[in-house]
């Protein structure tokens, strides 16, 4: 069960058990933040890693399932690649393979026996993550599965210290940033901010995980601000 509690959210840590009132919360919002020019493809990225990016993916991408729209999770972290493993799939075949001419798009959609959701997991870690991001097979590889999709969901790598998410950003509708709580300094945050907009990138907010790290056990706590009050929009 998720319960809330003014503006500190609880949700189950394991993506799998859904029903995740922070992160349907969440996705009400990105629903909202473009009347007029839906979301379609929506990049997660950090200021470095393992600051939740994958974790807060997974569930936002179950959220979006389970309200019935057809979503696509891609992992795009070519460098520390782990939405497989959230998912408990293999890594064996994944985006690498497809966008250097091994697999078939087909052949990398995977299953993780949810309704409404398709896993592309990283697949096998290519020597020249950013050269690969940056490639014309990419951005075919974005514009196909925009139009198969309703929801495209991008894990990017962080953002401070390879160019991969700003690379990526352009074939994105909008960007989003997790920060974890308390470990994230200031200044690194700031510069993740610059760098995607150095990019062009369409800030849509921070997502604040970790928000209470001695609660390690069942729940976890995630807090999100959005918009104007999360200081991370130009407009
Ligand atoms: N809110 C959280 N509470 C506890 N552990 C978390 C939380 N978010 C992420 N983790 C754990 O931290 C590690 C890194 O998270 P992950 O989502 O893989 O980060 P990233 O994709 O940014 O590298 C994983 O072991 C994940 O299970
Ligand atoms: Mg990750």
């Amino acid at each position: 069960m998720a319960h809330s509690n003014g503006n500190h959210l609880v949700v189950h840590k394991d993506p799998k058990s859904v029903g995740s009132e922070a992160f349907r919360t969440l996705r009400t919002n990105l629903q909202f933040a473009s009347p007029d020019k839906p979301l379609k493809t929506i990049l997660m990225t950090s200021t470095g890693p393992g600051e939740g990016k994958s974790t807060v993916m997974a569930n936002l991408a179950i959220a979006f399932a389970q309200s019935g729209q057809n979503t696509l999770l891609v992992d795009c972290d070519l460098r520390r690649p782990n939405v497989h493993r959230i998912f408990g799939m293999h890594n064996g075949l994944g985006l690498t393979s497809h966008l250097v001419g091994e697999a078939g798009i087909e052949q990398v959609m995977m299953d993780p026996g949810l309704p409404n959701l398709t896993v592309i997991p990283a697949g096998p870690i290519p020597p020249n993550p950013s050269e690969i991001l940056g490639s014309n097979a990419m951005k075919e590889f974005v514009a196909k599965v925009k139009s198969q999709y309703d929801m495209v969901l991008l894990d990017a790598p962080p953002v401070v210290a390879v160019t991969d998410a700003q690379i990526l950003s352009p074939l994105a509708d909008g960007v989003l940033l997790t920060v974890a709580a308390g470990e994230t300094p200031k200044e690194l945050a700031l510069q993740a901010k610059s760098l995607l907009q150095q990019a062009q990138a369409n800030i849509l907010g921070v997502v604040l995980n970790r928000l209470n790290p001695e609660d390690q056990k069942e729940y976890q706590y995630y807090y999100y601000y959005y918009g104007e009050s999360a200081g991370a929009r130009d407009d």
